[in-house]
């Protein structure tokens, strides 16, 4: 008989320009939360790669100076697994806009190291799938099925 199986689910976070430099401190927070960082990666997008990565934007006022910006230095990009880890993401790092969070969710990490809604330090994937195709995107090799908990652990 096959062991019962428990999934925990991942996401994909980035740390933007404006706030790599802060990437050892948000990633001790990271781990302090509970997630596991499966695998990371520090890169440099080309406009063109960071146009793709955020092609559902395309159109908006603030579309050009977004990708100026998400290409001005490297993000680190990082896959974490956690029990609903794609919602615990979004409430750790707070409100998109980082003004407002600091003004509301003065403790999330928009808050701490974000300045405005361009710099605002961190992205996080809003859904499942959306979490699926980015993962992809920064880690093309990686195996997007769920993983057994105890496998998570290990990394
Ligand atoms: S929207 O229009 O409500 O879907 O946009 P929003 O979810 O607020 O933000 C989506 C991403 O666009 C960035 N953003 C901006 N960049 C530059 N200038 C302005 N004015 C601006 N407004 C929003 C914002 O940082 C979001 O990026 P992520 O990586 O998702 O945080």
């Amino acid at each position: 008989m096959s062991k019962p199986q428990i999934y925990v689910e991942r996401t994909l976070a980035v740390i933007k320009p404006d706030a790599v430099h802060h990437a050892d401190e948000i990633e001790d927070v990271i781990t302090r939360y509970g997630f596991s960082v499966l695998q990371k990666r520090k890169v440099q997008l080309t406009p063109e790669q960071a146009s793709e990565f955020y092609a559902e934007h395309f159109g908006k006022m603030f579309f050009p100076s977004l990708i100026t910006y998400m290409s001005s230095g490297p993000v680190v990009a990082l896959v974490l697994a956690k029990d609903q880890a794609i919602s615990s993401w979004r409430e750790l790092i707070g409100p998109t806009n980082s003004l407002i969070a600091k003004q509301t969710h003065p403790d999330c990490l928009r808050a701490k190291y974000g300045t405005d809604d361009q710099q605002n330090a961190l992205h996080g994937s809003d859904s499942f799938t959306t979490a699926e195709k980015e993962i992809r995107f920064f880690f093309p090799d990686s195996i997007v099925e769920p993983i057994p908990i105890g496998e998570a652990a290990k990394s």
